[in-house]
Protein backbone atom coordinates (compact mmCIF):
# COMPACT_ATOMS: atom_id res chain seq x y z
CA UNK A 1 0.00 0.00 0.00
CA UNK A 2 1.13 3.49 -0.99
CA UNK A 3 2.35 5.56 2.22
CA UNK A 4 0.38 8.51 3.30
CA UNK A 5 1.59 11.66 2.51
CA UNK A 6 2.33 12.99 6.48
CA UNK A 7 1.30 16.63 7.47
CA UNK A 8 3.76 16.88 9.24
CA UNK A 9 6.56 14.51 10.46
CA UNK A 10 9.75 14.77 12.42
CA UNK A 11 13.14 15.19 11.16
CA UNK A 12 15.74 13.18 12.78
CA UNK A 13 18.67 10.55 12.25
CA UNK A 14 21.13 9.08 14.43
CA UNK A 15 22.50 12.51 15.46
CA UNK A 16 19.13 12.64 18.04
CA UNK A 17 19.61 8.60 18.46
CA UNK A 18 23.39 9.24 20.21
CA UNK A 19 22.37 11.88 22.51
CA UNK A 20 19.80 9.96 23.90
CA UNK A 21 22.06 7.26 24.67
CA UNK A 22 24.33 9.78 26.08
CA UNK A 23 21.23 11.04 28.53
CA UNK A 24 20.17 7.80 29.15
CA UNK A 25 23.49 6.13 30.36
CA UNK A 26 24.61 9.46 32.44
CA UNK A 27 21.76 8.99 34.41
CA UNK A 28 21.15 13.23 35.24
CA UNK A 29 17.49 13.22 33.18
CA UNK A 30 16.39 16.16 34.67
CA UNK A 31 17.85 19.74 34.45
CA UNK A 32 19.59 21.50 37.88
CA UNK A 33 22.51 19.02 38.28
CA UNK A 34 22.16 16.81 35.17
CA UNK A 35 24.72 16.81 32.45
CA UNK A 36 23.98 20.36 31.41
CA UNK A 37 22.13 20.14 28.13
CA UNK A 38 19.67 22.37 29.36
CA UNK A 39 22.11 25.30 30.09
CA UNK A 40 24.04 24.72 26.78
CA UNK A 41 20.63 24.70 25.32
CA UNK A 42 19.69 27.96 27.05
CA UNK A 43 23.32 29.44 25.44
CA UNK A 44 22.70 28.10 22.32
CA UNK A 45 18.92 29.26 21.31
CA UNK A 46 19.57 32.45 22.83
CA UNK A 47 22.97 33.55 21.13
CA UNK A 48 20.80 31.84 17.68
CA UNK A 49 18.23 34.24 18.69
CA UNK A 50 20.29 37.18 19.28
CA UNK A 51 18.62 37.51 22.72
CA UNK A 52 19.40 38.62 25.56
CA UNK A 53 18.89 35.32 26.83
CA UNK A 54 16.32 32.38 27.09
CA UNK A 55 14.86 29.55 29.27
CA UNK A 56 14.18 26.21 28.38
CA UNK A 57 11.01 24.89 29.88
CA UNK A 58 8.82 22.15 29.38
CA UNK A 59 6.17 23.71 26.55
CA UNK A 60 5.28 26.18 24.58
CA UNK A 61 1.80 26.58 26.82
CA UNK A 62 4.24 26.71 30.14
CA UNK A 63 6.38 29.59 28.07
CA UNK A 64 3.20 31.58 27.54
CA UNK A 65 2.02 30.86 30.88
CA UNK A 66 5.43 32.17 32.66
CA UNK A 67 5.95 34.63 30.73
CA UNK A 68 2.57 36.34 31.01
CA UNK A 69 3.17 35.51 34.83
CA UNK A 70 5.50 38.38 35.18
CA UNK A 71 2.69 40.66 34.14
CA UNK A 72 0.19 41.66 37.10
CA UNK A 73 -3.01 40.41 34.72
CA UNK A 74 -5.67 40.56 37.57
CA UNK A 75 -8.86 41.97 36.07
CA UNK A 76 -6.71 43.60 33.01
CA UNK A 77 -7.09 42.67 29.56
CA UNK A 78 -4.76 41.37 26.79
CA UNK A 79 -5.44 41.32 23.07
CA UNK A 80 -4.62 38.31 20.73
CA UNK A 81 -6.13 36.37 17.64
CA UNK A 82 -8.68 34.11 17.89
CA UNK A 83 -6.97 32.00 14.96
CA UNK A 84 -4.60 30.27 17.28
CA UNK A 85 -3.94 27.21 19.07
CA UNK A 86 -6.16 27.40 22.36
CA UNK A 87 -2.43 27.87 24.48
CA UNK A 88 -2.35 31.21 23.65
CA UNK A 89 -5.43 32.56 25.35
CA UNK A 90 -5.71 29.86 27.96
CA UNK A 91 -2.21 31.54 29.19
CA UNK A 92 -3.97 34.41 29.56
CA UNK A 93 -6.76 32.75 31.63
CA UNK A 94 -4.37 31.19 34.21
CA UNK A 95 -2.40 34.43 34.90
CA UNK A 96 -5.88 35.59 35.44
CA UNK A 97 -6.33 37.72 32.38
CA UNK A 98 -9.62 38.55 29.94
CA UNK A 99 -8.57 37.56 27.02
CA UNK A 100 -9.87 40.03 24.19
CA UNK A 101 -9.53 38.29 20.46
CA UNK A 102 -8.83 40.58 17.18
CA UNK A 103 -9.06 39.77 13.91
CA UNK A 104 -6.56 39.13 11.55
CA UNK A 105 -5.24 40.59 8.09
CA UNK A 106 -6.72 38.43 5.02
CA UNK A 107 -3.44 37.69 3.69
CA UNK A 108 -1.43 36.70 6.23
CA UNK A 109 -3.43 35.78 8.66
CA UNK A 110 -1.77 37.59 11.34
CA UNK A 111 -3.24 39.58 14.05
CA UNK A 112 -4.63 43.08 12.32
CA UNK A 113 -3.19 46.36 13.60
CA UNK A 114 -6.00 48.47 13.33
CA UNK A 115 -8.65 46.36 14.60
CA UNK A 116 -6.07 45.81 17.92
CA UNK A 117 -6.60 49.54 18.14
CA UNK A 118 -10.61 49.28 18.24
CA UNK A 119 -10.00 46.89 21.04
CA UNK A 120 -7.18 49.23 23.70
CA UNK A 121 -9.27 50.05 26.64
CA UNK A 122 -8.01 51.17 29.80
CA UNK A 123 -7.55 47.90 31.44
CA UNK A 124 -5.28 46.44 28.09
CA UNK A 125 -1.93 45.33 29.39
CA UNK A 126 -0.28 43.04 26.80
CA UNK A 127 -0.76 42.77 23.32
CA UNK A 128 0.01 39.06 22.22
CA UNK A 129 0.56 38.58 18.90
CA UNK A 130 0.76 34.98 17.08
CA UNK A 131 3.41 34.87 14.44
CA UNK A 132 0.68 32.45 11.91
CA UNK A 133 2.62 29.49 10.26
CA UNK A 134 6.18 30.98 10.98
CA UNK A 135 4.65 34.55 9.27
CA UNK A 136 5.82 37.55 11.07
CA UNK A 137 3.10 40.11 11.97
CA UNK A 138 3.40 43.62 11.73
CA UNK A 139 5.95 44.01 14.64
CA UNK A 140 6.84 47.74 13.60
CA UNK A 141 3.09 49.25 13.86
CA UNK A 142 2.35 46.38 16.86
CA UNK A 143 5.31 48.07 18.80
CA UNK A 144 3.70 51.65 18.06
CA UNK A 145 0.99 51.19 19.65
CA UNK A 146 2.30 49.39 22.93
CA UNK A 147 4.69 52.26 22.96
CA UNK A 148 1.84 54.48 22.51
CA UNK A 149 -0.58 53.19 24.78
CA UNK A 150 1.76 51.77 27.71
CA UNK A 151 1.25 48.30 27.10
CA UNK A 152 3.94 45.63 26.76
CA UNK A 153 4.15 42.96 23.99
CA UNK A 154 4.89 39.47 24.37
CA UNK A 155 4.88 37.32 21.31
CA UNK A 156 3.45 33.39 20.66
CA UNK A 157 6.35 32.54 18.45
CA UNK A 158 5.35 28.92 18.08
CA UNK A 159 5.33 28.37 14.96
CA UNK A 160 8.64 31.63 14.34
CA UNK A 161 11.66 29.34 15.30
CA UNK A 162 14.22 30.91 12.89
CA UNK A 163 11.75 33.17 11.35
CA UNK A 164 12.91 37.00 10.83
CA UNK A 165 11.62 40.57 10.90
CA UNK A 166 13.46 42.93 8.83
CA UNK A 167 16.41 40.82 8.55
CA UNK A 168 16.35 40.43 12.54
CA UNK A 169 15.26 37.07 14.21
CA UNK A 170 11.84 36.60 16.17
CA UNK A 171 12.68 36.64 19.54
CA UNK A 172 14.23 39.84 19.75
CA UNK A 173 11.53 42.17 18.94
CA UNK A 174 8.90 42.36 21.85
CA UNK A 175 9.65 42.30 25.59
CA UNK A 176 9.17 38.46 26.16
CA UNK A 177 8.66 35.81 22.99
CA UNK A 178 7.74 32.28 23.77
CA UNK A 179 8.83 29.33 21.56
CA UNK A 180 7.03 25.69 21.47
CA UNK A 181 9.44 22.97 20.64
CA UNK A 182 6.85 20.61 20.04
CA UNK A 183 7.88 17.53 17.85
CA UNK A 184 5.97 18.65 14.93
CA UNK A 185 7.63 22.22 15.34
CA UNK A 186 10.34 23.51 13.04
CA UNK A 187 12.95 23.03 15.86
CA UNK A 188 11.34 19.67 17.69
CA UNK A 189 12.23 17.95 21.18
CA UNK A 190 9.58 15.09 22.47
CA UNK A 191 8.33 18.58 24.38
CA UNK A 192 10.00 21.65 24.79
CA UNK A 193 9.90 25.63 24.81
CA UNK A 194 11.49 28.53 25.78
CA UNK A 195 11.14 32.58 26.26
CA UNK A 196 13.43 34.95 25.29
CA UNK A 197 13.79 38.50 26.74
CA UNK A 198 14.89 41.19 24.47
CA UNK A 199 17.94 43.59 25.54
CA UNK A 200 15.28 46.76 26.25
CA UNK A 201 12.14 44.45 27.57
CA UNK A 202 10.39 45.72 30.66
CA UNK A 203 9.84 42.81 32.06
CA UNK A 204 11.85 41.07 35.18
CA UNK A 205 14.82 39.52 35.04
CA UNK A 206 15.72 35.89 34.11
CA UNK A 207 16.03 35.24 38.01
CA UNK A 208 12.38 35.82 38.49
CA UNK A 209 11.58 33.35 35.23
CA UNK A 210 14.55 30.67 36.57
CA UNK A 211 11.88 30.52 40.21
CA UNK A 212 8.53 30.72 38.46
CA UNK A 213 9.86 27.43 36.73
CA UNK A 214 10.81 25.57 39.34
CA UNK A 215 8.15 25.55 42.11
CA UNK A 216 9.23 29.34 43.18
CA UNK A 217 12.49 28.30 45.11
CA UNK A 218 14.85 30.97 45.60
CA UNK A 219 18.11 31.72 47.99
CA UNK A 220 19.07 28.29 47.87
CA UNK A 221 22.18 27.20 50.37
CA UNK A 222 23.17 24.55 49.76
CA UNK A 223 19.96 22.34 50.55
CA UNK A 224 18.26 25.27 52.24
CA UNK A 225 15.84 27.35 50.00
CA UNK A 226 12.96 29.73 50.49
CA UNK A 227 10.01 30.34 48.81
CA UNK A 228 8.75 34.25 48.25
CA UNK A 229 6.25 33.11 45.41
CA UNK A 230 4.04 30.84 43.61
CA UNK A 231 6.19 28.72 40.84
CA UNK A 232 5.12 25.54 38.91
CA UNK A 233 7.32 23.04 37.75
CA UNK A 234 8.55 23.49 34.26
CA UNK A 235 11.59 22.81 33.86
CA UNK A 236 12.92 21.34 30.47
CA UNK A 237 14.46 17.68 30.59
CA UNK A 238 17.94 16.19 29.61
CA UNK A 239 16.38 14.53 26.83
CA UNK A 240 14.55 17.29 24.96
CA UNK A 241 17.76 19.81 25.86
CA UNK A 242 20.22 16.98 24.52
CA UNK A 243 17.59 16.99 21.30
CA UNK A 244 17.40 20.28 20.93
CA UNK A 245 20.72 21.01 20.61
CA UNK A 246 20.85 19.22 17.72
CA UNK A 247 17.84 20.29 15.77
CA UNK A 248 18.85 23.65 16.43
CA UNK A 249 22.62 22.92 14.19
CA UNK A 250 19.47 21.89 11.71
CA UNK A 251 17.25 24.82 11.82
CA UNK A 252 18.42 26.87 9.17
CA UNK A 253 18.95 24.01 6.74
CA UNK A 254 15.21 22.57 7.85
CA UNK A 255 13.76 26.27 7.45
CA UNK A 256 15.53 26.64 3.97
CA UNK A 257 13.87 23.23 2.63
CA UNK A 258 10.02 24.12 3.86
CA UNK A 259 10.78 27.82 2.37
CA UNK A 260 11.40 26.15 -1.24
CA UNK A 261 8.24 23.65 -0.89
CA UNK A 262 6.78 27.07 -0.08
CA UNK A 263 7.55 28.84 -3.06
CA UNK A 264 6.58 25.88 -5.10
CA UNK A 265 2.93 25.96 -3.27
CA UNK A 266 3.07 29.80 -3.94
CA UNK A 267 3.78 29.43 -7.40
CA UNK A 268 2.21 26.19 -8.71
CA UNK A 269 -1.57 25.95 -6.58
CA UNK A 270 -3.94 27.57 -8.54
CA UNK A 271 -5.52 28.19 -5.37
CA UNK A 272 -6.39 32.07 -5.19
CA UNK A 273 -6.25 32.16 -1.06
CA UNK A 274 -3.53 30.97 0.25
CA UNK A 275 -0.51 31.70 2.19
CA UNK A 276 1.81 34.17 0.43
CA UNK A 277 5.58 33.59 0.09
CA UNK A 278 7.97 35.75 2.26
CA UNK A 279 11.84 34.77 2.29
CA UNK A 280 11.91 35.64 6.03
CA UNK A 281 8.97 33.23 7.41
CA UNK A 282 10.02 29.85 8.92
CA UNK A 283 6.97 27.89 7.20
CA UNK A 284 5.54 25.72 10.42
CA UNK A 285 2.40 25.51 8.71
CA UNK A 286 1.32 26.53 4.72
CA UNK A 287 -2.38 27.10 4.61
CA UNK A 288 -4.62 27.37 1.87
CA UNK A 289 -8.54 28.39 1.54
CA UNK A 290 -10.91 26.14 0.22
CA UNK A 291 -14.76 25.93 -0.81
CA UNK A 292 -15.87 22.75 0.44
CA UNK A 293 -13.32 22.00 2.87
CA UNK A 294 -14.82 18.72 4.22
CA UNK A 295 -14.97 16.99 0.93
CA UNK A 296 -11.57 18.49 0.18
CA UNK A 297 -9.95 16.72 3.14
CA UNK A 298 -11.76 13.43 2.68
CA UNK A 299 -10.58 13.85 -1.14
CA UNK A 300 -7.31 14.36 -0.01
CA UNK A 301 -7.44 11.93 2.62
CA UNK A 302 -8.51 9.32 -0.07
CA UNK A 303 -5.62 10.16 -2.63
CA UNK A 304 -3.03 9.60 0.46
CA UNK A 305 -2.32 13.23 1.26
CA UNK A 306 -3.00 14.23 4.83
CA UNK A 307 -4.36 17.39 5.98
CA UNK A 308 -5.53 19.53 9.19
CA UNK A 309 -7.05 22.95 10.34
CA UNK A 310 -5.04 25.19 12.05
CA UNK A 311 -7.27 26.53 13.73
CA UNK A 312 -10.78 26.34 15.21
CA UNK A 313 -12.01 30.22 16.28
CA UNK A 314 -10.90 30.41 19.88
CA UNK A 315 -13.63 33.17 20.57
CA UNK A 316 -16.26 30.42 19.34
CA UNK A 317 -15.44 27.98 21.79
CA UNK A 318 -17.91 27.10 24.60
CA UNK A 319 -15.39 27.57 27.19
CA UNK A 320 -14.30 30.94 26.15
CA UNK A 321 -17.64 31.73 23.97
CA UNK A 322 -17.96 35.76 23.00
CA UNK A 323 -20.55 37.52 21.36
CA UNK A 324 -18.08 39.60 19.31
CA UNK A 325 -17.98 39.18 15.58
CA UNK A 326 -14.49 38.93 13.92
CA UNK A 327 -15.58 38.38 10.40
CA UNK A 328 -12.47 37.78 8.87
CA UNK A 329 -11.36 35.40 11.40
CA UNK A 330 -15.19 33.64 10.96
CA UNK A 331 -14.72 33.10 7.67
CA UNK A 332 -11.22 31.79 7.83
CA UNK A 333 -12.48 29.44 10.08
CA UNK A 334 -14.52 27.10 8.23
CA UNK A 335 -12.36 27.59 4.72
CA UNK A 336 -8.77 26.83 5.76
CA UNK A 337 -6.61 23.72 5.00
CA UNK A 338 -3.18 22.75 5.90
CA UNK A 339 -1.66 20.92 3.18
CA UNK A 340 1.94 19.31 4.32
CA UNK A 341 4.47 20.77 5.00
CA UNK A 342 7.99 19.06 6.67
CA UNK A 343 11.64 18.67 5.63
CA UNK A 344 11.22 14.79 4.44
CA UNK A 345 8.24 15.93 1.55
CA UNK A 346 10.18 14.61 -1.54
CA UNK A 347 9.90 16.26 -4.93
CA UNK A 348 7.58 13.74 -6.15
CA UNK A 349 5.86 14.09 -3.27
CA UNK A 350 5.53 18.28 -3.14
CA UNK A 351 4.08 17.30 -7.18
CA UNK A 352 1.48 14.92 -6.35
CA UNK A 353 0.14 17.32 -3.52
CA UNK A 354 0.05 20.55 -6.07
CA UNK A 355 -1.44 18.23 -8.71
CA UNK A 356 -4.14 16.73 -6.35
CA UNK A 357 -5.17 20.10 -5.36
CA UNK A 358 -5.08 21.65 -8.45
CA UNK A 359 -7.52 19.31 -9.94
CA UNK A 360 -10.29 18.99 -6.87
CA UNK A 361 -13.79 20.34 -7.78
CA UNK A 362 -13.79 21.30 -4.45
CA UNK A 363 -11.29 24.20 -3.99
C1 LIG B 1 0.38 29.11 18.20
C2 LIG B 1 0.70 28.15 19.30
N1 LIG B 1 0.86 28.61 20.55
C3 LIG B 1 1.16 27.80 21.57
C4 LIG B 1 1.33 26.44 21.39
C5 LIG B 1 1.62 25.57 22.56
O1 LIG B 1 2.83 24.88 22.44
P1 LIG B 1 3.05 23.46 23.15
O2 LIG B 1 2.28 22.44 22.39
O3 LIG B 1 4.52 23.24 23.07
O4 LIG B 1 2.56 23.60 24.55
C6 LIG B 1 1.19 25.91 20.11
C7 LIG B 1 1.36 24.47 19.91
O5 LIG B 1 0.93 23.80 19.06
C8 LIG B 1 0.86 26.77 19.03
O6 LIG B 1 0.71 26.31 17.79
Amino acid sequence: MKKKIKLFEVNSDQQEKNVINQVLKSGFWASGSGVGNVNRFEEKFSKYIGSKFSVAVNSGTAALHLALSLIDLKNKEVILPSLSFVSTAHAVVYNGGRPIFADVDSKTLCIDPENIKSHISKKTRVILPVHFGGMACNLDTIKKICKDNNIILIEDAAHAAGASYKKKKIGVHGDAVCFSFHPVKNLAMPNGGAITLNNKSSLKSRKNLLTKRWCGISNRKGSTYDITELGWNYYMNEFSAAIGLKQLKKLDKVNKIRKKIAKRYCEEITVENKMPFNYECSYHLFWIRVKNREKFMKEMNRNGIETGIHYNPIHKMTFYAQKQKLKITEEVGKEIVSIPMHPNLTENNVDFIIKNINKSKYV
